[in-house]
């Protein structure tokens, strides 16, 4: 798979959680590429979503690949029962990896899609020594644990020094960012060098989920 092409990940965060496997289905029909899913735990980030059982049971729902995003302490103790209940992206963040390239090396052993994610405030040096091994790195535009925040413009000068690195080596990671991608916004995100969009209220929040993303897929 390309990790540099253009994708639209809506993340099911601001779906309506009483009908997940409607709202994937709906997603996919209106055209979304990849599925969104935050994985909190109440202690990295102030909020509670779902774990590997509710994930398991939205597989059955769409082929399209699963992005899952870890937001919890410790994630190398759950990796292997992510990539068990059926994900094919598992990003972690940096502030929880003490042994970052041992996580991601776990991730990539069990054949599934490897990213780093970085807070609005961790710096891009600490992907210095990773940034070779991993399919992809997702910069987060707002602090983790809520859908329906604004992008943090500060995000679009980072955007510009990842792409430069990542193309000054010749590598060929996506760039992915979450948080407050919107019809207004993605435009900027794109033109400075990302490629995968997270978008949680921009599609579950619109009334037209076909329209919120081709919004989002046409804005150069
Ligand atoms: C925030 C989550 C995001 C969230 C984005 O912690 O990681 O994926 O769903 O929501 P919007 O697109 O509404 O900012
Ligand atoms: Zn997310």
């Amino acid at each position: 798979m390309d990790m540099q092409k253009d994708m639209i990940a809506p993340s099911i965060l601001s779906a309506d959680f009483a009908g997940l496997g409607e709202e994937i289905r709906a997603a996919e029909k209106a055209g979304a590429d990849v599925i969104h899913l935050d994985v909190m735990d109440g202690h990295f980030v102030p909020n509670l979503t779902f774990g590997p059982p509710v994930i398991k049971a939205l597989r059955k729902t769409t082929n399209l690949p699963f992005d899952v995003h870890l937001m919890i302490s410790n994630p190398d103790r759950y990796i292997k029962a992510y990539a068990d209940a059926g994900a094919d992206w598992i990003t972690v963040h940096v502030e929880t990896c003490p042994h970052l390239h041992r996580t991601i090396h776990h991730i990539k052993e069990l054949n599934k899609k490897a990213g780093a994610v970085l807070n609005p405030a961790t710096p891009l040096c600490f992907l210095d020594h990773i940034l070779a091994d991993v399919d992809l790195v997702m910069l987060m535009s707002v602090n983790p644990g809520f859908g329906g925040q604004s992008f943090i413009p500060d995000t679009l000068n980072k955007i510009r020094k990842l792409k430069k690195k990542i193309d000054g080596r010749g590598l060929k990671a996506g760039i992915e960012i979450d948080g407050g991608v919107s019809p207004t916004t993605i435009s900027a995100i794109r033109e400075a060098g990302a490629n995968i969009f997270v978008a949680g209220s921009a599609v579950f929040g619109s009334e037209d989920y076909a329209k919120a993303i081709s919004l989002l897929k046409i804005a150069k």
